[in-house]
């Protein structure tokens, strides 16, 4: 396999300083560098993989083992081995068919009967069937969770805006009261449902906004207020114990991933907002996606070549970070929900077994919608002196038919980008241009340098014919399957998140300092800044 990684990088050390526009030469290059699936293209011919890197990296797919692995994932095998867990969330998106074992058990059933109860109970609220403790329908929703028991769900229900016919979603989620405080603010406890998503209901703080939302509606409804509450959880008992009626607690079993988990009760939200039937699409369009996963040829298949891409510019080209640009207002929180996926899944220092990795993992992962970015730190993704692979999303159509000039801009804007990246602008251009200005001599020189684009900027672009539940179904499985194809490659386990335990467990030992305690045994920078945070400067 070291003979595949040799191979890629003496490619990418022959390419040399070739032109990614060079390999447009090839007429069929568009073709052959872009896949499409249900009406969905991933067009990965704006990099630099040449046909022969293209073939080695499949290679490096083949010998990585990324489809027995993915085969072995689908049919429920322990792949998540530090947490000694299968890995099913696609199991919650596949229509009941054939069973599926775990533990001797048959998870379809309950799959299907927990969407049928989130689907009766999503309606009744919906139709104002079930009333709030005052005999009024439920006009708002409020989602108590945090990672992925707040970001699936709060980014999915924002895409899906033009398809909202149900209560308004709201999120709390930071510990920060001001997150709190700002959302209960305009809302009416009289008619204000809150769901309370946590997947081990343990988390400090959707625990911490749980009891202050609590007390929020008890003031107003007192003991009616439990009347209010729903709850998404694998802890049943601990639902219990804060009070929330049975029927109205769903619940996932521990092979859902927190972030692979709105496709289950932690998508509460989006049915509450879209509608059972909307939800029923959102599944249908990431099944889809899984099936394409499973049973397309690799080279023609969307999640497996992303990932490759992701691959080739994270090893071979050594780029560090992935900008996510989401020609799409209403994908505003992907970056954000792809930070978690991603980052939390690859965001890892040591193999399987345990040894240390032999070449750097996930990528930083960032973004945010274009064109606001363009005015914003597009700057640096052009002139800047790091290359970050650009990753565009776009949609043919809009929701917005009086505003076709808004669309037919936005997506100039964004092809206009990813071409800018790739062919920049060339010192002699930046010269006419500057002279064109009326510049002279030398000062004409420093403004040809300043207004250069060295360009050969990779990017890939993700375009679909509207943003449809379907389509972001199709679009968080794709993601989804992206990084398990890169964690495969790289021969981690994407299914814990180990590095986040730390630094709860040290806050847990810094509150009573925070409160006041001796903070004995810290360092002397924490010690000084417990003394500044006490507010009085000393302590
Ligand atoms: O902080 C890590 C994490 O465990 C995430 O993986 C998870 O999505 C989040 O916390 C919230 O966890 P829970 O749903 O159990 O409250």
């Amino acid at each position: 396999m070291s003979d595949i990684w040799n191979k890629l990088e003496r490619n990418l050390a022959a390419a040399g300083d070739r032109r990614i526009l060079s390999l447009f030469d090839d007429p069929e290059r568009f073709g052959t560098f872009s896949a499409e699936t249900d009406g969905m293209l991933l067009d990965i011919s704006k990099t630099n993989i040449d046909g022969d890197a293209l073939s080695l990296l499949i290679r490096l797919a083949e010998t990585t083992g990324v489809a027995n692995k993915r085969d072995a994932m689908f049919r429920g095998e322990k792949i998540n081995v530090t947490e000694d867990r299968a890995v099913l969330h696609s199991a919650l998106r596949a229509p009941a068919s054939d069973p599926l074992m775990v533990d001797g058990k048959d998870v379809r059933p309950p799959i299907a009967e927990t969407l049928r109860r989130m689907e009766r109970f999503a309606e009744d609220i919906r139709s104002g069937w079930i009333t709030s403790a005052t005999g009024q329908s439920f006009t708002n929703v409020i989602n108590i969770g945090i990672g992925g028991s707040d970001l699936g769900p709060a980014m999915a229900v924002r895409a899906l805006a033009p398809f909202h016919d149900g209560p308004r979603c709201h999120f709390i989620s930071n510990v920060d009261g001001a997150d709190a405080a700002d959302t209960l603010r305009d809302l009416d406890p009289r008619r204000t449902l809150v769901v309370v998503a946590s997947k081990t209901f343990t988390t400090i703080e959707t625990m911490t906004n749980a009891n202050t939302v609590l007390k929020w509606l008890r003031a107003a409804l007192g003991e009616g207020a439990v009347s209010h509450l729903a709850a998404v959880s694998t802890a049943l008992d601990k639902t219990a114990d804060m009070g929330i009626a049975p029927d109205r607690v769903f619940g996932f079993a521990d092979w859902v991933g927190g972030r692979y988990s709105l496709w289950g009760p932690v998508g509460l939200p989006i049915m509450l907002a879209v509608g059972p039937e909307g939800f029923r699409e959102f599944l249908s369009g990431s099944h889809a996606m899984d099936r394409h996963f499973q049973d397309a040829p690799l080279n023609q298949n969307l999640p497996v070549l992303l990932g490759l891409v992701g691959i080739w510019h994270r090893n071979i080209c050594n780029y560090p970070t992935r900008a996510v640009l989401p020609y799409d207002q209403r994908l505003a929180r992907l970056p954000a929900y792809l930070q978690q996926l991603d980052m939390e899944s690859n965001g890892k220092g040591v193999t399987i077994d345990g040894q240390d990795l032999p070449r750097p993992s996930g990528p930083v992962v960032w973004g945010e919608p274009g064109t606001n970015g363009q005015h914003a730190f597009y700057q640096l993704l052009h002139q800047g002196t790091e290359v970050v692979p650009a990753e565009f999303l776009i949609a043919a159509e809009s929701h917005e038919p009086d505003l076709m000039e808004h669309h037919d801009l936005l997506k100039a804007n964004c092809l206009a980008q990813s071409e800018a990246l790739m062919i920049g602008r060339s010192f002699e251009t930046a010269n006419e241009i500057a002279a064109g200005l009326g510049f002279e001599g030398d000062e004409r020189q420093v403004q040809a340098a300043h207004r250069t684009f060295e360009g050969n900027r990779p990017s890939v672009t993700l375009a679909y014919p509207k943003l449809t539940p379907f389509t972001l179904g199709q679009i968080i499985a794709l993601y989804e399957h992206r990084v398990f194809v890169e964690g495969v490659i790289w021969g981690i386990n994407s299914f814990d998140q180990w590095g986040v335990e730390l630094g709860k467990e040290l806050a847990n030992a810094l509150l009573p300092m925070v409160r006041g305690a001796p903070a004995q045994g810290k360092d002397a920078s924490t010690q000084g800044l417990l003394r500044k945070l006490s507010g009085c400067g000393h302590r």
